[in-house]
């Protein structure tokens, strides 16, 4: 079983995404109201100037539509009740990471997030995949932070793992990562502070095609994704910084969620086969999240 790490192309002698084996992708979607969602400090530069900004009526209309894209596209739908005083409870990518060990069990990795304020959000999380019956694991280093699918993410349909790091997360969590769900992870570093999770520079859409905004990215990392992706499509700054165009909910590599106004990305995205949903995230984007981080696969 491959369970390496890798970090630079040289690493990667006689490895192919071809041959990792393949993954169920999630049949169910976990989202947390936002009930209590609110912009207070700022935590990353698309969160500047936006504090007391919120318009909570508007972000929970938003939210609904998010919610019944994935119904209308036959996801089983799930929420976790919010909690007063956990303002980014809403993004709930970010507290756990859910996946499958190769004899199909079910664990569920607990995140140590950067932030102390969102340290508090982890616990209702573990409460809430416990009940689901899935293995709970802690990090082993308490030293070390990891942000979930924030920063780590399922290649489509395979037993591989993208490992993002530089903001939030610790490159040093991935070697666990990969024994836990017994798996080969590529790490990619970010070196662009306004793309501080993987998950705004970087939306495998097909098990072939990945879309990323490429100065979020050290050389290494993007001479890793050119390696391996035979479609590496470019999402323009306008919409990557605006319309957090990377932030797409991808489902099934069929279905692509995505923040209206999208253009190059939205017409990437239909040439490799997607059919795009568009809806409005903006009160979410004012916090750093569009589709993606508001909500969690899981299986
Ligand atoms: N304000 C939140 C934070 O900075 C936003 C998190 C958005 N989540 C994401 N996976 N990009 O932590």
């Amino acid at each position: 079983m491959n369970t390496q790490a890798y970090a630079h192309i040289n690493d990667l002698k006689g490895f192919s995404i071809k041959n990792c084996p393949p993954m169920p992708f999630p049949s169910s979607v976990l989202m947390c109201p936002p009930d209590y969602y609110d912009v207070l400090q700022v935590q990353n530069p698309f969160m500047a100037g936006h504090a007391g900004s919120v318009d909570r009526t508007k972000a929970l209309a938003q939210w609904e539509k998010v919610r019944d894209a994935f119904v209308s596209v036959g996801k089983t739908l799930r929420t976790i009740p919010a909690v007063q005083g956990l303002e980014d409870m809403v993004f709930c990518s970010n507290q756990a990471f859910v996946g499958l060990t190769s004899r199909m069990e079910k664990v569920c990795l607990m995140s140590r997030m950067r932030y102390p304020s969102r340290r508090r959000e982890v616990p209702h999380f573990e409460s809430w995949f416990r009940a689901e019956g899935y293995r709970i694991i802690q990090i082993s280093d308490s030293n070390l932070n990891f942000e979930a699918h924030g920063d780590c993410r399922w290649h489509p349909g395979k037993r591989l793992l993208w490992g993002g790091y530089g903001f939030r997360t610790d490159p040093e969590v991935y070697p666990e990562i990969a024994d836990i769900f017994e798996t080969p992870v590529v790490k990619l570093k970010l070196v662009n502070e306004r793309f501080y999770h993987l998950d705004t520079c970087f939306c495998p859409l097909t098990h072939e095609a990945v879309l990323i905004y490429p100065p979020a990215f050290d050389s290494h990392s993007l001479e890793l994704i050119l390696k391996l992706f035979p479609i590496v499509l470019a999402a323009e700054e306008d919409e990557a910084v605006r319309l957090l165009a990377c932030n797409a909910a991808v489902i099934d590599s069929k279905v692509a969620i995505v923040q209206r106004g999208l253009g190059v990305t939205a017409r990437h995205m239909r040439a490799v086969g997607l059919e795009v949903v568009e809806t409005d995230t903006s009160e979410f984007v004012k916090s750093g999240g569009s589709a993606y981080c508001i909500s969690m696969p899981y299986f």
